[in-house]
């Protein structure tokens, strides 16, 4: 497993297991799935506040409950900030949303807090006093954001004491917006649209970790890439580029995230213990410079 690290006592796995998909499994299958995890490196999950409408983060704890010592061997991040129909910022709605985590969570803290999707009514100063109110209280570690352009990130940082240290975004081999306006500066093609304000840079030079979510779906939840019909000349590329670095397909998708000097974590969701151990293989292969462009193009764009 590849760490990044946050200080000399911090360092988070750059595969993180999230939670969004495990509100229907047992607490046993969830220890399984943790186990299998811990046992591949892995030390970081992600949850929200909505996930399974509360019961992701419940049966997580149930799973930790399971075995004495577990919540100390890893690190837990959640998101508040989505509500049904609006979204929210308000002090209120944060401190309340974290106390809810906290609770079905089963523990004094959380790791790392993350300001979901972007609200609109947002006002800075009031998001600095919810957050120092959970920093002085022990209840939250480190903050971020998901889903934010730069100029919200600075909008938000310059009322905050606490530095914003993540922002989760799509991305993954068939969700390549932050790299397309990138590659095709000032030409006249789609692939030019800067949707993301330059997250990608601006994130690089402002030390802020991008945390891919979604890696192997494409559109918005549209499915999985792998195996897809739509996706052949991607599939047939990962599959030549997986036999040569004797690894599985699904672990050279992640290799091409983690190969990005950009040094994202990569935030996978599957299920399946068995998947995620074959996701965890990425660390082994380091893709060169002419497999990364490759699999970019064989997922359907075009370099200029
Ligand atoms: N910040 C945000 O706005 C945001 C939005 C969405 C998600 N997220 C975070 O990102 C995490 C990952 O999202 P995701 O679940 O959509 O990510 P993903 O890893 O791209 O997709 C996982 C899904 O793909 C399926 N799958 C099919 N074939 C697979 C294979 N060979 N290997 C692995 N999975 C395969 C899995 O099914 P099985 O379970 O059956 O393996 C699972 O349903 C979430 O848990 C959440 O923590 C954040």
């Amino acid at each position: 497993m590849q760490y990044t690290h946050i200080n000399d006592e911090v360092k988070l796995s750059r595969i993180v297991l999230g939670c969004m998909r495990i509100a229907n499994l047992g607490p046993t299958a969830v220890r399984d799935l943790i186990e299998t995890a811990l046992d591949a490196g892995i030390n970081f999950f992600d949850h929200a506040d909505i996930y399974g409408g509360g019961r992701s983060e419940e049966v997580f704890a149930e799973a930790l409950a399971q075995e004495k010592g577990l919540r100390e061997k890893l690190f837990i991040q959640t998101k508040c900030g989505i509500r049904p129909g609006f979204y929210d910022f308000s002090k209120e709605h944060i401190l309340q949303s974290v106390d809810g985590s906290l609770k079905r969570l089963k523990t004094d803290y959380v790791d790392v807090l993350l300001l979901h999707r972007p609200d609109t009514l947002m006002e800075p100063e009031e998001v600095a006093e919810a957050f120092t109110a959970l920093e002085k209280a022990g209840k939250v570690r480190f903050f971020g954001v998901s889903n934010h352009n730069p100029m919200q990130i600075e909008l938000l940082q310059q009322a905050l004491p606490q530095k914003i240290m993540f922002n989760q975004l799509q991305f993954g081999p068939a969700h390549t917006g932050m790299i397309d306006a990138g590659i095709n500066v000032n030409m006249l093609t789609d692939g030019a649209i800067v949707r993301d304000g330059g997250v990608l840079e601006y994130s690089r030079l402002k030390k802020i970790t991008i945390q891919a979510w979604s890696p192997l779906q494409f559109g918005f939840f549209e499915g999985v890439f792998l195996d897809h019909p739509s996706f052949a000349k991607l599939n047939t590329v990962l599959e030549r580029i997986a036999d040569e670095h004797g690894v599985p397909k699904s672990a050279v998708a992640i290799a091409w995230i983690l190969r990005h000097p950009a040094q994202m974590q990569v935030v996978v969701g599957t299920t399946k213990s068995g998947r995620l151990k074959e996701l965890c293989r990425a660390t082994e292969v380091e893709l060169s410079r002419k497999e990364w462009y490759e699999i970019y193009q064989a997922g359907g764009r075009e370099l200029p």
